[in-house]
């Protein structure tokens, strides 16, 4: 998904040449496979958006330390190597309970497979690689229509012809758009300001409160429901919160993203009407 926006969104700008490699070109657990194609391309920047997601992580940990933390790692030693720089894409998944938004400074708290997974290649990629720029990211959407994690576009599917759905309204998050990321990681490359980042459009909301605007954005009039989140039964022991802010950003003079409900009445306009969406 992130991929997907990251690709074409570079590929817009002038000046880079983008070479994006799908797992089946490339498994980022694979040392030759990474030293070989970062040899064939000699890339300045590797961005490495490979990952195992949440409940996978709970349902099989030796994979999730593989491909999250092993992964970044060698992506990491690799570009040091070969002097490129690397952006390895965390999670703002490292927190707690307290609904607050949490920033770069705030001491992590790793509940999941998934956070605890995450975290490790974080530390690799501080470890292994010096020229490093470590994104935290919010609740993600974006992608084509038809990518399988695109938040918004299944929540706008399943509410179609309901007149009520049901949403959690004890998570808290930052709803983030995959293009305004793109844009950030882009100014974060004009500066040489490595290090850590929260990148998450501003604010945040609950689970039920994202869904409410989804569905007002598309013009829906579908009530939804809060529920409690234990009605929703998932693998992992997920944060209450996950809402982010980023002093980093400012500090290092790169723009802090749109609030949240800006970001996604606008990526909503821009699918709105595509084929296949309904
Ligand atoms: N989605 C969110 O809400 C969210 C929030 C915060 C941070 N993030 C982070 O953002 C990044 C991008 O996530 P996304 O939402 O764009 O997920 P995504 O669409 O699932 O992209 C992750 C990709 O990694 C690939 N992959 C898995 N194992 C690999 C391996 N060993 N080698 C190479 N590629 C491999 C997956 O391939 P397959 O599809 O073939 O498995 C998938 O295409 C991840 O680092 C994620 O942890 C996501």
């Amino acid at each position: 998904m992130l991929a997907t926006d990251l690709e074409a969104y570079l590929r817009s700008k002038a000046g880079y040449h983008v070479v994006a490699l799908p797992r089946a070109r490339l498994n980022v657990c694979d040392v030759r496979e990474v030293e070989s194609a970062i040899e064939a391309c000699h890339p300045s920047v590797v961005i490495n958006t490979a990952a195992v997601h949440v409940d996978d992580c709970e349902a099989s940990p030796d994979d999730a330390f593989r491909v999250n933390a092993w992964g970044p790692r060698i992506v990491a030693r690799a570009c040091e190597r070969r002097g490129a720089v690397v952006v390895q894409i965390s999670t703002g998944g490292l927190f707690g309970d307290e609904v607050r938004a949490y920033d770069e400074y705030e001491p992590v708290s790793l509940r999941t497979a998934y956070a605890r997974s995450k975290y490790a290649g974080e530390e690799y990629v501080r470890q292994f690689c010096e020229r490093h720029f470590i994104l935290r990211l919010g609740w993600l959407y974006g992608g084509g229509i038809t990518h399988r994690k695109n938040f918004v576009v299944a929540r706008y599917r399943e509410a179609l012809g309901k007149s009520v759905v049901k949403s959690a309204c004890d998570k808290h998050g930052s709803p983030t758009c995959a293009r305004d990321v793109a844009t950030t990681i882009h100014n974060l490359f004009e500066t040489d300001a490595y290090g850590l980042y929260h990148v998450a459009n501003e604010g945040g909301c609950t689970r039920a409160e994202y869904v409410r605007a989804i569905l007002s954005a598309f013009g829906l009039d579908t009530t939804v429901e809060d529920i409690d989140s234990s009605h929703f039964p998932r693998k992992a022991n997920i944060p209450d919160c996950e809402m982010l802010t980023s002093f980093n950003l400012g500090y290092a003079g790169v723009p802090r993203l749109a609030p949240w409900n800006e970001a996604l009445s606008r990526y909503v306009e821009s699918i709105k009407g595509a084929e296949g969406l309904a």
